[in-house]
């Protein structure tokens, strides 16, 4: 066996994708040049949806990627094993598009937490079909979920997703909850003059129930290209309408780097989170890289260019290659997302594509 297959660190085979940066220390984690570790991989293991939420997909649809060119189960769980075994990844969370329509994803999900180490696994969903899958999602391995939900109204849920289904959203939530996946943490997007007004009953109805809220600042990420920033409902309007009905306090184990503030309500032990990606980046805290559903890696979710791991998978090379590219990328990473820089452009694939 070669130095290469061994995956020694700054031993390396071709250079698969041009010269490397001599300023690249030797260190096989995933560092760039800020300082920054990425720990934390997201995967979308599809593009495809079952709703249409207006801030992110077009009611009819995308054109959605060609099967051949997905990444297979083998390929996914082989990046997968690259990233824990090579590159010191800790977490992988699984998106999409929503990844319950991926078949084969219990699958994929037993393999990964068949690893050693073994990652922490997590899932973000739209929670449609969850009711009968939550169970054997925990059981194939899943640690913690997200559920995307922005209404509690059934009619404003009908405009929002363009689909009629928020009762299947709810019992997927209850049945996560029933399964162990705790705590089941929801995701919500206020949209001015049409969910805005629901930041306090959205709280009421997770305190109940034991859900974490998180509220998401909404970010340009839509197929459309309809996002703009004086719309956008803002973290700090979050946070005020929230302090109308509840007392809200910094949460003080909150972990450095995660992208939520967390409050505690009215003394806790509940909390609520505010994640203020345009408003308070914290692109100096990122740990994430990410990996499209077929087969790009991105170093951002903003970025720019994409590294094209499928075609190292599929074009041969070796594990501790693939590695190396990996870390190349992440190496290359920018400092932050730039919103709100005058220059900003939106990246070409919408969220749906990049995975959430
Ligand atoms: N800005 C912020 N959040 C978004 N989501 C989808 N599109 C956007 C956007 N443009 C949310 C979804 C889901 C998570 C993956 O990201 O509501 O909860
Ligand atoms: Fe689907 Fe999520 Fe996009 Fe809504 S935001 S259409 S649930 S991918």
């Amino acid at each position: 066996m070669s130095a290469t297959e061994l995956g020694l660190p700054g031993i390396r085979g071709a250079k698969p994708l041009g010269v490397r940066d001599p300023a690249r220390p030797d260190d096989p984690r995933l560092i760039d040049r800020f300082g920054r570790v990425a720990t934390d991989l997201r995967v979308s293991l599809t593009d495809r949806c079952n709703l249409r939420c207006t801030y992110c997909m077009p009611a009819e649809g995308l054109d959605w990627t060609p099967r051949d060119e997905l990444l297979s189960d083998d390929e996914i769980v082989r990046l997968v094993t690259i990233a824990v075994r090579r590159l010191g990844v800790e977490e992988v969370r699984f998106t999409g598009g929503e990844p319950l329509l991926r078949r084969g994803l219990e699958s994929i999900l037993a393999r990964v937490s068949a690893l050693r180490p073994r990652p922490e696994i997590s899932l973000t969903t739209n929670a449609i079909g969850l009711a009968r899958r939550a169970r054997g999602l925990a059981d194939a391995g899943v640690d913690r979920l997200n559920v995307s939900l922005d209404t509690l109204r059934p009619e404003r849920f009908a405009t929002i997703t363009r689909r009629d289904r928020i009762t299947d959203v709810l019992d997927g939530m209850a049945a996560a909850r029933a399964a162990g996946l705790d705590p089941v943490k929801v995701n919500t997007v206020l949209l001015r003059g049409v969910n805005d007004d629901e930041a306090v009953p959205l709280l009421r109805y997770c305190l109940d129930a034991g859900y974490e809220l998180r509220f998401i600042e909404q970010m340009p990420l839509d197929a459309q290209h309809g996002w703009q920033r004086t719309e956008m409902v803002t973290a700090a309007e979050i946070l005020s309408r929230l302090r109308e009905a509840f007392v809200l306090t910094p949460d003080p184990t909150e972990r450095a780097g995660a992208p939520a503030e967390r409050w505690l309500v009215d003394g806790g032990p509940s909390v609520v989170g505010v994640i203020a990606s345009v408003t308070r980046p914290f692109c100096g805290a990122c740990d994430r890289t990410r990996l499209t559903g077929d087969g790009q890696l991105r170093s951002c979710l903003f970025a720019r260019t994409e590294t094209d791991l499928r075609a190292l998978l599929r074009g041969g090379s070796t594990d501790e290659e693939i590695a190396d590219a990996w870390r190349g990328a992440m190496w290359a990473k920018l400092a932050g997302h730039g919103i709100d820089d005058p220059n900003f452009l939106q990246p070409d694939r919408p969220m749906s594509a990049i995975g959430g």
